[in-house]
């Protein structure tokens, strides 16, 4: 049995797994009554929470597991990317376990728990093409193996779940803005407002998403919206961000001949998002995560453990804030060397 852990960001996420990969339990805390006053994480507040809540959070999640801590025989934790603090509390609580009861201890890339997340109770077939659409993230991977992973492009500005957030947050929707934004998308016009879809410079590979933000905050500035207008507004957002995921989706299926497409993160919530990227790919073979391990959940963060092996040792582990993917590609050394 695996206790996996995660606590990078606003979500207290703990998770039992067995070795098969199975979920035995998956729970997940949700800071939203904390932050939701701000507009925002605010991210001292969000690891005094993680502090507080995560050992009693442990202790539900081995209750309802039907197990004790003496059933668990491998810990995984998130150590990058995220809010620092917020890391620091999940890493030390697992460091401490995997060291005070000489287990091993797995680490995990919080992105390449969402990127495998489409896989949980499912065997996983490689080449895919993965995209990772979160609020901090909005990226395109390439995935030959477990530890052949490359980026193939990502957003140089805004990710999209970031963009959801901020316009909800001037329409007065709230955080998280992207469910309430979905909500009221239903009922718009998703050709009510103008939008063009934005060319980056650096090249094709790249996404942009802060011009489609700006270009909606103008048509909104110093103006009363009826609801219906809102509606609208929900709706042609919706539509231009989740037009040039699938179009990007295609451009890479395209250029690198994968077969498969992998989507995960928070905004793979997206009701249109789902839609369009089972309707539009109809040529390969399309995974959404599964909604309960879209937005973050320790479950993928175990999940990924298994998948990758990586471990580190409990008494010299550190959290980091940032760090890349590592773009280990075996498949381009071999055909280097061969
Ligand atoms: O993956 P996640 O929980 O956290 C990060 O790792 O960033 O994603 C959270 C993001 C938020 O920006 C939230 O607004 C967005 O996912 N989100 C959605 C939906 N549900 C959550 N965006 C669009 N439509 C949704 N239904
Ligand atoms: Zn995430």
């Amino acid at each position: 049995m695996l206790l996996a852990i995660d606590t990078s960001c606003d979500d207290t996420s703990v998770a039992v797994l067995r070795g098969d990969g199975a979920v035995v339990v998956s729970l997940v805390s949700s800071q939203f009554s904390i932050h939701a006053p701000h507009g925002g994480v605010v991210p001292e507040l969000a690891s005094r929470s993680h502090a507080e809540i995560l050992p009693a959070i442990v202790d539900r999640a081995l209750m309802q597991a039907g197990c004790t801590l003496d059933d668990i025989t491998a810990m995984a934790v998130t150590y990058t990317p995220g809010l620092l603090g917020c890391l620091l509390v999940g890493v030390n609580f697992a460091k401490a376990l995997a060291h005070r009861r000489n287990l091993p201890l797995y680490t995990v890339h919080h992105l390449e728990g969402h990127l495998f997340s489409p896989y949980i109770g499912d065997c996983i077939s490689y080449p895919f093409l993965g995209l990772v659409v979160s609020g901090g993230h909005t990226a395109f991977y390439r995935v030959d193996g477990p530890h052949e992973i490359s980026t193939l492009g990502q957003t140089v500005d805004d990710a999209v779940g970031e963009v959801y957030d901020k316009i909800a947050k001037v329409l007065g929707l709230g955080y998280p803005g992207g469910p309430a934004v979905d909500k009221l998308a239903a009922h718009g016009n998703p050709h009510a407002l103008k939008l063009t879809i934005p060319r980056v410079k650096m090249g094709e590979e790249y996404l942009s998403f802060s011009g489609i933000k700006t270009a909606v905050f103008q048509a909104i500035l110093n103006r009363t919206l009826s609801s219906s207008e809102i509606n609208d507004v929900c709706a042609s957002l919706q539509e231009m961000l989740v037009g040039i995921l699938c179009e990007k989706a295609r451009y890479f299926l395209d250029r690198e001949n994968l077969p498969r497409l992998a989507v995960s993160g928070g905004v793979a919530m997206n009701s249109l998002l789902r839609k369009r990227f089972q309707m539009n790919f109809a040529d390969v073979e399309v995974k959404l995560a599964a909604p309960e391990y879209c937005t973050d959940n320790a479950a993928m963060i175990g999940f990924a453990a298994l998948i990758k092996g990586e471990r580190a040792d409990p008494l010299t582990l550190n959290a980091v804030a940032t760090q890349k993917i590592q773009a280990r590609s075996l498949r381009r050394e071999q055909k280097g060397r061969a």
